[in-house]
């Protein structure tokens, strides 16, 4: 099955193939403040606004893909509870598949606290998950590979998901699948750089880069490159400077930032830039094209509050 959308980056029509992108990490619920002024300890402050949003990486890439038209599918632990549910709705009302997920009736959604000031769009997480199991592999083996285009992997559970991409690289019943992974959270132990060469795209983000004491996007790609394998596209967003990359040749390619008039919320534009740039790779586009394009549905997401109006 096939669709025409049209492509922000060069106001082409392109056609997309259908075939799914699946996501494969977290979903939490985001409780979010839009506060004045980022507060001081032990101080008391009314918020200018609040909302829940579904959260997390994996999750929030699947609302972006949703809404460029991608056929995207969901996988990861979800909870049944009532706090759970609203995280299950909205997916549905995204259009996001959430077919092969495992769902836990016994325990609670993975939480964040999240701050957005109003001075800049910051945005400033506190997460916790008390007790949702991570995604296994027995999990994931019972997924028909056939389905899927492109598998992407949030960099959590690593010995775990090594096993996961292993088995989507013994898998010969079709096309070879592309594998994409990001290393984005500084907490993650360092255990996530053996994923790296396994996989043909490679996302790493800002704050894992500077929590590994790599200074710029040219340090991340050189350390990075280091471990992956040979023809491995890596790519490095910057926050407000934009985003860099290694091509399957070695050739450094750059995209500048697209900073909106305002810049009201930056809460997830490391999973837009990911998501946006998996889909225009999964079209075929060039690395150059496909940070470009990232780059561009990244601004006009911090320029926004949530996720809205992307396509
Ligand atoms: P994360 O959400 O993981 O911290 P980044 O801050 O690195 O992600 O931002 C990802 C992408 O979002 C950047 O490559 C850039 O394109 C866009 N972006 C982030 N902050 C801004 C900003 N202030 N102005 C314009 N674009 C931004
Ligand atoms: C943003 C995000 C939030 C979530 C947190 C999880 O990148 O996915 O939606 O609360 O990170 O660490």
């Amino acid at each position: 099955m096939a669709s025409t959308v049209r492509d922000a980056g060069e106001s082409l029509e392109v056609k997309v193939d259908k075939s799914r992108i699946l996501c494969v990490g977290l979903a939490c619920l985001d409780f979010i403040q839009v506060v004045r002024d980022y507060p001081a300890e032990d101080s008391d402050q009314r918020s200018l606004d609040h909302k829940w949003q579904r959260g997390g990486n994996a999750a929030n890439n699947c609302t972006v893909l949703s809404q460029l038209g991608a056929s995207c599918e969901f996988l990861g632990p979800l909870s049944s509870k009532p706090t759970g549910s609203f995280v299950v709705e909205d997916f549905k009302a995204h259009g996001v598949c959430l077919d092969n997920c495992v769902f836990y009736d016994d325990c609670e959604v993975p939480a964040s606290s999240v701050l957005i000031n109003s001075q800049n769009g910051s945005r400033t997480i506190v997460h916790s998950n008390l007790n949702l199991p991570e995604l296994s592999f027995e999990d994931f083996n019972k997924l028909d590979l056939s389905q899927y285009s492109w598998i992407h992997f949030e960099g959590r559970n690593i010995p775990e998901v090594v096993k996961m991409i292993n088995w989507v690289h013994a898998w010969d019943k079709g096309p070879p699948l592309k594998i994409s992974v990001e290393l984005e959270k500084p907490r993650v132990d360092t255990r996530i750089l053996d994923i790296v060469e396994l996989a043909d795209v490679v996302f790493v983000g800002k704050d894992f880069a500077e929590f590994m004491g790599w200074k710029s996007t040219a340090e991340a790609i050189a350390a990075v490159g280091e471990l992956s394998k040979p023809g491995a596209t890596i790519v490095v967003p910057w926050g407000a400077s934009g985003a860099a990359a290694r091509c399957p040749d070695g050739t450094l390619v750059e995209s500048p930032a697209f900073p909106p008039e305002e810049v009201v919320d930056t809460l997830g534009a490391g999973d837009t830039f990911l998501a946006t740039t998996v889909f225009a790779l999964s079209l075929g586009k060039s690395v150059a094209d496909s940070i470009t394009l990232g780059c561009q549905i990244a601004g006009a997401k911090v320029g926004a509050f949530g996720y809205q109006g992307l396509d």
